[in-house]
Parts: structure tokens; C-alpha cells; sequence
């Protein structure tokens, strides 16, 4: 872990302009530096950074962030790969923070996995290419299914001969103790046996080419014994963390924008020795939400390769709409029956199997409800399970309008009215948003009457907000950005937000943490700073902000010309912007408990409570009644 210091080092060192500018070409423009967006294609100019506030915003493609920000996303690294990088740049040295003997000791351990795995791997590459048995039999095998001398190299593929312990010894001598050898699942519990014996290996790389893990296939024929063995869950290898063949995967991923996911070693082998570069396979297993996200760091567009029998197209009607729901978007192929990728790119080659997949590629959710359609054919019951099963998922399509055109196109198909389905949908999404706010049951519905602030926006995309978190957004908005500036009371604005916001409301976990850290800062030194915040050690909060104040400082080239104006009227009007931020989150906080309020008495049996209950019902009324009066803001009943 790099230790706070350093990161405070780095973020303060680290100019946002000099880092976009190592990747392209900033001109100055206003107060602010505008270049082609290094994200997407464009002839005219809309990256615009801003050096004084640290950030950036592309008005094309939207991506925003701060310096670590803009260097995970052009990298592709993590928020601690990015931390290195910019060190490297700017010639810090890291400092780590102390590791306890214990996170030592882990560390150790998974070294020494990771060596001994390097170990088995030159052990087994060796085998196949040098010895008798290596040559006679695990080549052969690999020749057999036409692969070529340069993709066994590429993979690192090897053999482990049928040989009681010649690899155990082996490795033994090498230094490795017994017991990392049972661990890594390369040799036997009981008999101190080699694992894989007699049998082809598949080294199993994670993103960074390390081996982490081997799968082995039997080159007999016999169903008896498992065609496949793999390495166990190590402490480096995590099956629900990795996808096979991304490592060699990756850059074709990103110049190609999408990955081809198949199921097995073999597939992802064969494409690449058809020249299909961007693959990666689940390994038989059903795909994790981690190795979703894994493949979200270099692409946002998967395309599926299935067998086109029963069994292959209800594996993938399954489980796949996590990736519906991280917002990817999924096409699938399915192959003539009887073929995986590997045989159908044998038998018709890099040109035919192109050809295939691009007459075959169907949407993910129309092939789904095609699917379903035929399976229903007349039988009504069957079609209310169907539309059950589709409403479920297009409650999980996050962006509205994708959503809404799904609908449309099933309801037409099936005849059935739209208005029902949509209606279906956005309950099932609204008890989901419920389940996410913990509120109670009508609390949404009241709120949705009272019709204040933005709440007529939930069937909008961020449908599953927090629904007040507009309104505590705005809040510590206007704290970051005008904090310091001094009110008509006298008062500076922060003060004033701190007598008037109370914090425990501020359910956005985020939003309390910057409004207490702020607190804590000012009654220590009665000091404002907030460009601590867009460079903070602590990544959530220096993401959050950057994307909160992103509007208020980078304005679009086009406007550029009206900046100054723009920068000179929220000025002159920021008291009015205090104002109303503090009105409607008080007015949507004070909403919130009438209605849970309301809830209580409801259900409250005894009448004394009820009483009491009536009471602060009463009093919370006549709060929203000096609210409104306070503002000259009318609310309806
Ligand atoms: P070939 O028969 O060599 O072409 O392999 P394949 O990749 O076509 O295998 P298959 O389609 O039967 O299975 C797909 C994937 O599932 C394999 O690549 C393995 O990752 C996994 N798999 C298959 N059989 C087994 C098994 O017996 N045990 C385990 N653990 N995994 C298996
Ligand atoms: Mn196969």
C-alpha cells in the first residue's frame, strides 16, 4: 500500500496539464486548455481542462474526472497503478506504507506461489518442446488439433509427463517446500503425487502475465476420468476473478473495441491462431460479475460465441443479465449445432468464421425475447411466465431509453399492451429503489405528489439515486464552491451550513464524509480550502468532487467566449444559489420524515403514542408551513 504521504506528494506535484499533455496537444483558451479528446474521435476540439481547479471534461463523449482519473482511463491501470505512474513521471520516490508481519507474511506466501507457478510452467514448456515423451505425445496431441508452433508458444502450452513425482522432486530440489506444493494444487495431498500427470498444460495468466494457475486436459479418450483438471483457489488465483487469454487479449481488445467470449481453452487457442485476437474464455464455468468488470476496463461491447445446441443457448440465457446490468452492451452468435469456436475456425477458417459471426451476431435481449417467443408458441400460461421472466429484465436495462425501445419492440411481438408492461417495470424497479434507499413503503408516492426538486425525474436514468441526492449534491456543491464568500447576514457561507444543514440527514455516504471532514477542518482552523477535496488521498471523494464541480469550471469551447460572463453571473447571484440549495434540501428532508411520520401513525395502536405522533405531525407541518413562507415558495397539498 502506498503510504498517504506519498499520495499527498504525488497529487500535489502532478499538474492536470502537463499529464493530458504528455498524450496530446492543449492549446489555451480563456482560463482554461481545450485538445482533441484522446477518448473518442474528433476534428473539432471539445477536451477542455481546467489547471487551476485539476480537472478535465470532454463535452464529447462526456468522460470527466481529475489527474489519477485521466490516467486510469487513457492507461487503463488501477487507482494505485495510476498513483505509480504519475511517481514515475514526476520522479517521486514511493514510500509504502509499514506492513504488518502478517500482511508480510502474505505477501511472501504469494510470491512464492506466483514463483513456483514460473517454475512449473518452464518445467512443463520444456517437457513438450525437449524430451521423448513431451514430443511423442503431448505434441503430437497438439499437432493433431492443427495448431501451430507459434500460438503454443504465445499460450506457453506444455506437457507434465505421466510420471509419478518427476515434477514434485523436481521442484523440490528447486528449493519449493512440500507443503507450497499441496498448496498450489501442483502436487497431491495424500501421495505427494504430481497433479496434472499425463497430461497437456494451459498456463492460466492473470492481466498482469503472471501465472497464476494451470488447466491440464487428459489426451484420453475414456469419459471416465475428467477431461479437464484445474489448479485450485490459491491466494493468487481466484476462478471468479479471471478470464482466460485476457492477458494476451487486451490490446487487441481496446484497438477492436470489443472481446469475444467463448467457453474454453481450445477456443481462445484456435481464434488466435485464425488471427481473432480479441477472446477471452469463463472456462466453463457460469461468468462472475468480477470478470465482467474486468472485461469493462478495456471494452464496453461483448459478443457471446456459444455451441448452437440446446444446452450451449440455455447456458447463455442464463446469468447473463449481469452484463446487461453493468450497462454492457451483449451480442450473441450461436454456432451450427455440434461446433465450438475452435472446430468451426478449423474446418472454414479466419475468413469464413468472420463471415459467420458477422451474419449471425443478434442482439443479446431482442435474440431473448425472440427465444422466448417461439418457446411459448399458443400456450397462455406459459406466456405469463415468459413476460415475467423479460420484465425482470428490462427492469435491469439501466439506461431509459434502450429500456424503453426493448418494450416497445416485445410488446408489438406479443401482442400484449405496452402500457401494462411498462407499468410492471417500473414497479419492479421502484421497490428495487426502494430496497437500495430503505425508506418506507409510500414514502416515493407522497414525495412524487408533492412534486418538489427533481423528484419527477424517476423513471430518468439515475433511478436508482438515492432520491434526496440531488439535493445533498447541491449542498456540498455550493460549500466547495463558495464556501469562503461571506453572506448578506455576515456570515461566510459555510458557516451558514453548518448551522443550518444537519448532518446526520445527509444519507449519501460521500456527501456526510466531505461535509464532516469540512466541519472538522473549520473548527480547527477556521479556515475554507476546498481544492483539497479534488486532489484527495481518499479516491472516492476526489472522483466524486471532481465530477460535482466538473459543470461549474469547464464550460464548452463553444460557450467559451460567454465564460467570463457565465463565471461573473453565478458570482454576483451566489447567495440566491445558497439560498434555494438550502431550501430544497431542508423542504425534501422535512417531506421525508412528514411522510414516515405519517407511516407511524398508520400503524401505531395506542393511542397515546398516536397522540404524540399527531403532535410532532403537527409540528413538522407548520415547519414546512414557515419553509414555504420563508422562500415565497407556494407548495401544494
Ligand atoms: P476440447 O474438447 O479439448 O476441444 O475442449 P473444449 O474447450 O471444447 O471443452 P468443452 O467445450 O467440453 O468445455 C469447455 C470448457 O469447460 C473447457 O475449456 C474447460 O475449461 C471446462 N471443462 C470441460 N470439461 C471439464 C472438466 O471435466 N472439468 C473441469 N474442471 N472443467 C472442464
Ligand atoms: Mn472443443
Amino acid at each position: 500500500m502506498i503510504a498517504p504521504d506519498t499520495i499527498q506528494q504525488i497529487l500535489s506535484v502532478a499538474r492536470i496539464e502537463e499529464v493530458v499533455g504528455d498524450f496530446i496537444s492543449l492549446k489555451k483558451r480563456g482560463v482554461n486548455y481545450i485538445g482533441n479528446c484522446p477518448f473518442h474521435e474528433e476534428k473539432t476540439p471539445s477536451f477542455t481542462v481546467s489547471a487551476a481547479k485539476g480537472i478535465y471534461k470532454c463535452f464529447g463523449c462526456g468522460k470527466a474526472g481529475n489527474v489519477t482519473k485521466f490516467v486510469m482511463e487513457h492507461e487503463h491501470l488501477t487507482y494505485p497503478e495510476s498513483l505509480e505512474w504519475l511517481a514515475k513521471k514526476y520522479n517521486i520516490a514511493i514510500a509504502n506504507v509499514q506492513l504488518s508481519p502478517k500482511q508480510i507474511e502474505e505477501q511472501k506466501s504469494k510470491e512464492q506461489l506466483l514463483s513456483l507457478n514460473q517454475l512449473a510452467k518452464e518445467y512443463f514448456v520444456e517437457q513438450l518442446w525437449n524430451t521423448d515423451e513431451g514430443k511423442s505425445i503431448g505434441m503430437s496431441y497438439f499437432k493433431e488439433r492443427q495448431l501451430s508452433e507459434a500460438v503454443m508458444k504465445k499460450f506457453e502450452l506444455g506437457y507434465n509427463p505421466d510420471a509419478e513425482q518427476a515434477f514434485t522432486n523436481y521442484a523440490q530440489q528447486k528449493g519449493f517446500t512440500l507443503e507450497l506444493l499441496k498448496s498450489s494444487g501442483l502436487t497431491t495431498q495424500q501421495r505427494n503425487a504430481d497433479f496434472f500427470r499425463a497430461r497437456v498444460i494451459f498456463p492460466i495468466h492473470n492481466v498482469s502475465g503472471r501465472v497464476v494457475a494451470f488447466g491440464a486436459r487428459t489426451l484420453r479418450k475414456d469419459k471416465t476420468v475428467a477431461k479437464y483438471f484445474n489448479s485450485p483457489e490459491t491466494e493468487v488465483y481466484h476462478k471468479s476473478k479471471i478470464l482466460y487469454g485476457l492477458y494476451q487479449a487486451r490490446n487487441t481488445i481496446l484497438k477492436n473495441d470489443f472481446c469475444y467470449l467463448v467457453e474454453g481453452y481450445m477456443d481462445v487457442i484456435s481464434l488466435h491462431q485464425g488471427g481473432v485476437e480479441n477472446v477471452a474464455a469463463s472456462s466453463g464455468t457460469a461468468l462472475t460479475i468480477d470478470q465482467i468488470r474486468l472485461i469493462k476496463r478495456y471494452t464496453q461491447n461483448i459478443v457471446l460465441l456459444y455451441d448452437g445446441d440446446a444446452a450451449g443457448i440455455k447456458a447463455a440465457l442464463r446469468g447473463l443479465e449481469l452484463i446487461i446490468e453493468e450497462g454492457l452492451n451483449l451480442k450473441i452468435v450461436l454456432l451450427p449445432d455440434g461446433e465450438d469456436p475452435d472446430s468451426y475456425m478449423h474446418k472454414h477458417g479466419a475468413q469464413g468464421f468472420n463471415e459467420f459471426v458477422l451474419n449471425n451476431a443478434k442482439d443479446f435481449i431482442r435474440f431473448k425475447i425472440q427465444f422466448s417467443m417461439e418457446e411459448t408458441k399458443a400456450d397462455p400460461h406459459r406466456k405469463a411466465a415468459v413476460t415475467k421472466d423479460l420484465i425482470t429484465m428490462f427492469g435491469k436495462i439501466p439506461d431509459g431509453f434502450i429500456r424503453g425501445e426493448y418494450i416497445k419492440e416485445f410488446c408489438s411481438l406479443m401482442q400484449i399492451s405496452e402500457e401494462m408492461v411498462i407499468r410492471e417495470v417500473n414497479n419492479l424497479m421502484r421497490t428495487a429503489l426502494k430496497k437500495n434507499a430503505a425508506i418506507p413503503s409510500e414514502d416515493a408516492s407522497l414525495l412524487q405528489q408533492q412534486s418538489v426538486g427533481n423528484f419527477e425525474e424517476i423513471s430518468q436514468p439515475n433511478f436508482f439515486q438515492n432520491p434526496d441526492e440531488e439535493q445533498e449534491k447541491n449542498i456540498i456543491r455550493i460549500l466547495l464552491e463558495w464556501g469562503s464568500k461571506t453572506l448578506s447576514n455576515n456570515k461566510t457561507v459555510a458557516e451558514y451550513l453548518f448551522d443550518e444543514v444537519e448532518i446526520s440527514l445527509i444519507d449519501n455516504v460521500v456527501c456526510a464524509k466531505i461535509f464532516n471532514q469540512f466541519l472538522q477542518e473549520f473548527e480547527q482552523t477556521k479556515l475554507f480550502d476546498s481544492s483539497s477535496f479534488i486532489n484527495s488521498p481518499d479516491e472516492e471523494i476526489s472522483a466524486f468532487v471532481a465530477e460535482l464541480l466538473k459543470d461549474q469550471y469547464l464550460l464548452s469551447p463553444n460557450w467559451e467566449s460567454k465564460h467570463q460572463i457565465f463565471i461573473k453571473d453565478r458570482e454576483m447571484n451566489f447567495e440566491e444559489d445558497v439560498n434555494s440549495s438550502v431550501h430544497h434540501f431542508k423542504l425534501k428532508k422535512l417531506l421525508k420524515l412528514i411522510n414516515q411520520n405519517l407511516q407511524k401513525i398508520k400503524t401505531e395502536k395506542n393511542l397515546e403514542e398516536e397522540i404524540q405522533l399527531q403532535y410532532i405531525h403537527l409540528q413538522l407541518s407548520v415547519m414546512k408551513a414557515d419553509l414555504a413562507k420563508a422562500s415565497g415558495t407556494v407548495i401544494r397539498k
